[in-house]
Formats: C-alpha cells, sequence, structure tokens
C-alpha cells in the first residue's frame, strides 16, 4: 500500500486539490520544474554527470547507459532480442566462410596481423559496447573513438572493410560491422593456432562514437588488480574474466608508452634485469638514452617466448616476472589472481575454455540487436538515409 500512497501523492503534487497535499503543492513551481528539467536532460543529453571527488564532470555515456545509440527509440533495450548462434545461417551463410578466407590471407601474409584485430574486438566492446562504435571515422564536428589517444595503435582497420566489401556483394545490408568485428577476432585467434570458438552473432552497429569515451571506460595498462577490477566490474566481468582475457596478451606487440611508467623515473625491480635492458634499449633513441623523450615508434612482443602463438604461454610468463604491463604483472602478484594465473600457466586447455567463455560474455557487452542502431553499409561511415538527425546532426558530416 506504500507504493500506492506514493503514486496518489505525486498525482497530487501534480495539480490535484487533496487538504494532505496542500503544503508540498507550494513546492511544485520551483523545485519540481528543477527536478523535471534535471531528469529530462540527463535523459535526452548525451552525456552522463560523473562524480569526481567533490566535482562532477561530464563524460559521454557508458556502455551501460545506450539508449541513446538506438535508433527506434520505440524499443527500449530490455526488449530487444538476444544474440543467437547462427544468426546469419539463413540471411548470409557465406559470412564464416568470408571472414575465414580474409583473415587467413592476411595472417599468411604477415602473422602479426592476428593481434589488432583480437584487440579491435575488445576496444569496441569496452566503449559504449559491442557496437562497432570502434570504427566510425571522426568527422569535422566529433572526434570518434578511433581519435581517442589510448587508441593511437589501433590497426587493422583495412581486414574488417574487407570482409564487409565482399559481404555486400552476396548479402547486401544484412551482416553489421559489430558482428564482423565478432567473428574476425574469433577467425584471427584460430589463425595464431588458438581453438575456433563458437560466438553469437545478431548485433547491429552504433550511430556514434566519441573519443573521450574511449579514454574513460579503456582500463589503462598502469593499473593493478584493484583498478582493473572496478573497470570491469561495471561492464559485468569479474575476477576470472580479467585473468583469462588478460590472456590475449599471448599475442601481439606494444610501444614504450604502455610501459614507460615501468621505466621511468626509475625501472621497475620486478622486471628480470636482462629483459628491463631490453625494454630500455628499445625505448631508446639511437643508443643514447632520452627517457622520459622515449622513442614510441619501435614495438616489442607482449610474449617475448612465443610470440606469434595463440597458447598459454603468456601465463607462464607472468610466474617469470616477464608481464609486460603494471596490468599483467600485477596479475601474479595479488591473491586474488594468482590461482588463476598458476592454473592457466599449467593448463593450456583450462585457460582455452575459460577464454571462450569470458570472450563471449564480453562480446555481450551493451550490444545492440532486433531494430536497434542499424546495419551499416560502410564500416566507417554511418548510414545517412536512416539516422535520426536529433541523435547527432553535428556529426553527419564524416571525414575520411
Ligand atoms: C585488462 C585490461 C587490458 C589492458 C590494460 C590492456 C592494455 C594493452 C596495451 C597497453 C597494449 C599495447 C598497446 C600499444 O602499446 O600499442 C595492448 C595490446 C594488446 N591487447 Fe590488451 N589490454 C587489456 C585487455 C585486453 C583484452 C581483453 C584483449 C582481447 C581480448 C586484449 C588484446 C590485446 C592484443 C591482442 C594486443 C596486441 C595488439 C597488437 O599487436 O597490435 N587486451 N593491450
Amino acid at each position: 500500500m506504500k507504493s500506492q500512497h506514493c503514486n496518489l501523492l505525486l498525482l497530487r503534487l501534480l495539480g490535484g486539490g487533496d487538504q494532505r497535499c496542500a503544503r508540498m503543492r507550494k513546492l511544485v513551481p520551483f523545485d519540481l520544474v528543477v527536478v523535471l528539467v534535471f531528469v529530462l536532460g540527463s535523459i535526452v543529453s548525451p552525456f552522463s554527470m560523473v562524480a569526481e571527488g567533490a566535482h562532477f564532470r561530464f563524460v559521454p555515456r557508458s556502455p551501460r547507459n545506450l539508449a541513446e545509440n538506438s535508433y527506434n527509440h520505440a524499443v527500449p533495450a530490455y526488449l530487444a532480442p538476444p544474440l543467437q548462434f547462427g544468426f546469419y545461417h539463413k540471411t548470409c551463410p557465406q559470412f564464416p566462410e568470408i571472414v575465414k578466407r580474409v583473415v587467413t590471407k592476411e595472417f599468411e601474409l604477415n602473422p602479426t596481423n592476428a593481434a589488432p584485430q583480437l584487440r579491435l574486438f575488445f576496444h569496441d566492446c569496452f566503449v559504449q559496447g559491442c557496437d562497432a562504435s570502434v570504427l566510425l571515422n571522426s568527422t569535422k564536428a566529433n572526434q570518434a573513438e578511433k581519435g581517442a589517444s589510448n587508441n593511437f595503435s589501433l590497426g587493422n582497420f583495412f581486414v574488417i572493410d574487407e570482409v564487409k566489401e565482399q559481404l555486400e556483394k552476396v548479402c547486401p545490408g544484412v551482416v553489421s560491422c559489430a558482428d564482423i568485428l565478432a567473428l574476425v577476432a574469433v577467425y584471427s585467434i584460430k589463425a595464431a593456432g588458438g581453438p575456433l570458438y563458437e560466438i553469437e552473432l545478431g548485433r547491429r552497429d552504433s550511430l556514434t562514437s566519441y573519443a573521450p569515451s574511449a579514454e574513460t571506460y579503456l582500463p589503462a595498462s598502469s593499473l593493478n588488480v584493484s583498478g582493473l577490477l572496478e573497470d570491469l566490474q561495471t561492464v559485468g566481468l569479474d575476477e576470472v574474466d580479467l585473468v583469462a582475457l588478460s590472456g590475449a596478451h599471448t599475442i601481439g606487440q606494444a610501444h614504450c608508452s604502455s610501459i614507460i611508467n615501468r621505466l621511468y623515473p626509475h625501472v621497475d625491480s620486478q622486471y628480470p634485469k636482462y629483459y628491463s635492458k631490453q625494454l630500455v634499449a628499445n625505448c631508446t633513441d639511437n643508443g643514447y638514452l632520452k627517457l622520459p623523450n622515449y622513442d614510441n615508434n619501435t614495438q616489442f612482443f607482449n610474449d617475448p617466448v612465443t610470440p606469434l602463438q595463440f597458447d598459454n604461454q603468456y601465463f607462464k610468463n607472468l610466474k617469470e616476472n616477464l608481464g609486460l604491463f603494471t596490468t599483467d604483472e600485477s596479475l601474479f602478484n595479488d591473491e586474488r589472481t594468482k590461482k588463476l594465473v598458476e592454473t592457466f600457466a599449467s593448463n593450456q586447455d583450462a585457460f582455452f575454455k575459460q577464454f571462450g567463455i569470458s570472450l563471449r560474455k564480453m562480446g555481450k557487452i551493451g550490444v545492440l540487436t532486433g531494430t536497434q542502431g542499424q546495419i551499416r553499409n560502410q564500416c566507417w561511415v554511418r548510414n545517412s538515409h536512416n539516422v535520426d538527425p536529433a541523435l547527432d546532426p553535428t556529426s553527419l558530416d564524416f571525414v575520411s
């Protein structure tokens, strides 16, 4: 009965004449207007207000707040259908084969190609959800995720474009760029010697992409386990997912900027001496130690032992203090994650199994499905014909 009373009270606040509400009604003209403006403003605004100490700061909405990303506003997120296995079986059966062909060809040309394709999926999902927002180009009026400082080394967008181009020839307007990202990641793992994971499909593409969102929601490589868990919990992932997904660093490369916190002003004593010497040399310009004005052009392997192989060597490395980033190294030095590192280091099957589970979980973050979003014709630009201009009229004019 308590809620009925509250509803009644609200009705009366909004114009009723009951004596019991008379005192409250005095508040209506000013207070209620302020409250309504605030509530409506926060629904319509593409930004969320985030508390930072005693201050507030506006950031583009997080993956948990995706209503503005939905083209069809009549469909609330909770009514959108779930992702499905075999979503394109009838509408575009050629999809997996095309992805496999393109990914295999690029891997054979250069085996370092697998890693950036896997990373793209992670960077897409963590920012505004797995909706291909990472693929949109910046416009004159809007810096997209691609332009974010922590996305500077993302690569292999051309692989996504190549798959999309081939798909548009056989099943035009059917497969989303968000699903291409997912399947390209899956086949990249396979190309690098990992298992072939099955993943649910049916994602649709976003209409928006904001660089500040990437800067806010992608975890920094200088975080410890507590910081990482805080970031991951906001997208529904836990410590098991953290350890398993970090295993993606069994392939790929990094720049000095990602480990400069461990080299300057002091070289982190956790690194074995021989290893830190190599890292410092890599970040040094022409043999002259210029830290912190380091050379950020050279790259080094995340897994120095089997750098091109998707295996459990990353976890073995962590036990030898060969974790490259603070985030990697901290997994073996924190009681919450140490046991899992040991398990995955000694049992590759356990790692492969959990990686698949966590990848599928990551692949469901903030997805658009059903009639939400759109199916882009080209992955780097949203379709102009079905853009709701109310969403973000300033970003219609994309630059290449
Ligand atoms: C847990 C938090 C994570 C952090 C802090 C992190 C951080 C980084 C950093 C700093 C780099 C190197 C960037 C550069 O210097 O160019 C990198 C590379 C990479 N990351 Fe992560 N990462 C995380 C999780 C993940 C996840 C979940 C995946 C995939 C499932 C992933 C896949 C990769 C791959 C494959 C590379 C190599 C990319 C290449 O060779 O171009 N990372 N990561």
